[in-house]
């Protein structure tokens, strides 16, 4: 940092390319081509960094498109989020990047959230497992960053609303995760758009210093989310925030004066760059060898690991017997053709068109993959857009498959009218020699394919389309889609595609099956049909609730500009309520039976030591998942998930459960001291296969 000069420190302190010139690349499909350059001083060999998004793979080049991450969610397998990270690590370096964007561990406070499917649910304690798992598997290979710190769950205010939040809630349901992210070493830390108690995320030092720094002893930098995300540069400097993203913009044009003035110290500016470089240092053997080769990307081999994760990530609803056979599976060998039915299915629906989409080439549809697995039974394929013609095909065949849900048009990222006035905020021009450097690096840059999944969008189909859901119903089109085929045949299968819940009380008992299959990535026809055919045992749970009534959720208000986050958000609120969901946070049904039994819960000193068998009684192989939640002694605090895990278990045989919980889990924020205390007094810890399952075991432990 000394053998820098003061003009190289400040130009540590934003990104390297220049606003306006910047944004025109980006609007020219820029977001795809090139990953977002920092801090690189040649002179010194200071490689800065590159930043490239995620989270559903690497946004630059045509990458491996995994599952969203609400579906890596719902496979409750941090072994396999880890794995998808290696994957992700290595395409990420083969694109000539450094830095991952896309650990996003916002809570789903609200299923409508928009970007909802770009987190892994509505739990601390299951998304900061899930993010960790992310960030160990990515930092093999190159740094990870972890996004967006704090509160960021809305998504068409996010630019201007206040999230109001006191201690107790801040630490105890939305700040968790994120430490949990900082404690596995992540090395970056992305502040969020909106407010956190009247100050702006990227200027928050409340958040940025006293909890980040002080509290939890992170030691990597922060970035700010990208060109609205701080409004004064001296300001965000001093409250902690390092580098200023994506280009020379408030910083470039602001902070000299604000140093000259004393609004803002060399100090300050020392510091943000010391912590830049000493990450750089900590991640040199990491980043010093060579990228793999640009043949990892879309490989064979991550496409294998994409069709495992859609698979895994489908999550069984409903499976009701028709007949006196349940719907599910079908039998690929039995006559009788298959009525596949809806728009969705023959449409490569990868999620959000925002800076999470990733531009995979060949994917397979639904329908693609429900072909290929049909062997010798016949598919018909009608787009629903004539519902008593899909309900005669129904009628003829032996199966229908009805797909319904969202995409990109209907969720996702959305940049209209921020809703505040921002405009200030760009430079008048750019600074020439600035904008010589980056229009040579443009230049020679690779040419990408846009997927013809990405040219036939709609206008506006990037960001300008999503946002967050009104409504938690399918379309009322969907709808009556679905009651026409059910109607007309009673083995009628829905798979529901998109980010997080769909209310489906008006049309559940209509229908034999359900399966929410999310947005399964490159390979999501194949996952499906693993399912939907039998080939895997399906063991996706729910990383959310689906509540009977939306009525039953937290009030959501898309334009608000201030909202009160309090505890009771999710599982907790409808526990709290009495309110019975649809499907409670993690369930998932199988085509195999699960019993659960020896539950014994030791208290050693630093942790509860939680152990259990679970027995497969059915004739397939297949595997459970194992919950273990805790009431506090506080009668007033809501309960809390505090470990599960993942086993297969062969038909017939059983497998050891083995959770440590660290009392650490079980601590309450004393909000006068700004700290945790340790457990004490009475809990009631409970082992089961779902929350609220009525066959789980609790078991009374005093700390
Ligand atoms: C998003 C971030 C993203 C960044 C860069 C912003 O609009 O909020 O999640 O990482 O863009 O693509």
């Amino acid at each position: 940092v000394a053998a820098l000069t003061p003009e190289e420190r400040l130009w540590c302190l934003d990104g390297d390319a220049p606003c306006l010139a910047g944004l025109d690349f980006l609007a020219g499909g820029g977001y795809h081509r090139a990953p977002f350059h920092a801090a690189r001083v040649e002179r010194v060999g200071l490689p800065g960094f590159s930043f490239a998004d995620g989270p559903r793979g690497v946004v630059i080049g045509n990458a491996t498109a995994f599952p969203v991450p609400m579906g890596r969610g719902a496979t409750w397998d941090p072994a396999l989020e880890e794995r998808v990270g290696d994957a992700i690590g290595r395409e990420l370096r083969a694109s000539g990047a450094t830095l991952f964007g896309g650990v996003c561990i916002n809570l789903l406070r609200h299923p409508g959230w928009g970007r909802a499917q770009e987190t892994y649910g509505e739990d601390p304690h299951h998304v900061g497992e899930m993010g960790a798992a992310l960030t160990r598997g990515v930092q093999r290979h190159a740094m990870a960053c972890v996004k967006h710190f704090a509160a960021n769950s809305m998504e068409d205010a996010r630019f201007k609303v206040d999230v109001r939040v006191d201690d107790v809630a801040l630490h105890e349901v939305y700040l968790p995760h994120f430490r949990r992210v900082v404690d596995e070493g992540v090395a970056a830390v992305m502040s969020a758009y909106n407010a956190v108690n009247g100050a702006c995320c990227g200027e928050n030092r409340a958040l940025l210093t006293e909890v980040l720094r002080d509290e939890w002893g992170f030691e990597g930098f922060v970035i700010s989310d990208w060109i609205f995300g701080l409004r004064d540069a001296a300001r965000s400097l001093a409250a902690g925030l390092d580098v200023e993203m994506p280009y020379r913009m408030v910083r470039a044009r602001d902070l000299p004066g604000a140093l000259e003035r004393g609004e803002v110290s060399w100090a300050d500016v020392d510091r943000a760059v010391t912590r830049l470089v000493g990450t750089l240092l900590r991640f040199d053997p990491v980043l010093a060898g060579p990228p793999p080769d640009r043949a990892v990307i879309g490989s064979a081999g991550h496409r294998a690991l994409a069709g495992v994760v859609a698979g895994r990530a489908c999550v069984l609803l409903r499976n009701e017997p028709v007949a006196g056979e349940p719907v599910l599976p079908l039998d690929p060998g039995a006559g009788g053709g298959i009525a596949v039915v809806g728009a969705l299915a023959a449409t490569v629906n990868l999620g959000d068109g925002g800076s999470s989409d990733v531009w995979a080439l060949d994917c397979v549809t639904l329908l693609d993959g429900i072909r290929s697995a049909a062997e010798d039974r016949a598919v018909a394929y009608l787009d629903g857009s004539d519902p008593a013609a899909a309900a005669a095909a129904a009628a003829r065949a032996d199966v229908a498959i009805v797909v319904a849900g969202t995409t990109y048009r209907d969720e996702g990222e959305y940049i209209g009218d921020p809703g505040v006035e921002l405009g200030h905020l760009f430079p008048s021009a750019d600074e020439p020699e600035v904008v010589a450097r980056f229009e040579a690096e443009i230049a020679s840059l690779p040419a990408v394919t846009v997927p013809p999944h990405v040219a036939e969008r709609s206008e506006g189909g990037g960001f300008g389309l999503g946002g967050d859901r009104r409504c938690l119903r399918l379309h009322d089109p969907d709808v009556a889609l679905i009651r026409a085929v059910a109607a007309a045949n009673p083995r009628t299968v829905v798979v529901l595609q998109g980010g997080s819940a769909f209310v489906c009380s008006e049309w559940l008992d209509d229908v034999a099956a359900v399966v929410h299959a999310f947005h399964g990535g490159s390979e999501a026809g194949h996952g499906l049909a693993d399912v939907l055919f039998g080939r895997i045992t399906p063991s996706g749970r729910l990383p959310f609730s689906v509540p009977a009534d939306e009525a039953h959720l937290p009030p959501f208000d898309p334009d608000a500009d201030r909202v009160v986050y309090d505890r009771w958000h999710g599982w907790w609120r409808l526990q709290r309520d009495g309110r019975r969901p649809t499907f409670p946070f993690g369930f998932g049904l199988s085509y195999t039976t699960f019993a659960l039994d020896g539950v014994e819960v030791a208290v050693t000193p630093s942790s509860l030591a939680v152990t259990a068998t679970v027995r497969n009684t059915g004739d397939r192989d297949g595997a459970d998942v194992v919950f273990v939640t805790a009431t506090l002694p506080d009668p007033d605090a809501p309960a809390r998930l505090i470990g599960f895990q993942r086993v297969e278990v062969p038909a017939g045989g059983s497998a050891p459960i083995a959770i440590d919980v660290p009392r650490s889990r079980l601590a309450t924020r004393d909000p006068a001291r700004r700290r945790f205390v340790p457990p004490r007094g009475t809990h009631t810890v409970t082992v089961g296969r779902h929350v609220g399952d009525p066959q789980a075991t609790s078991v009374t432990v005093r700390l």
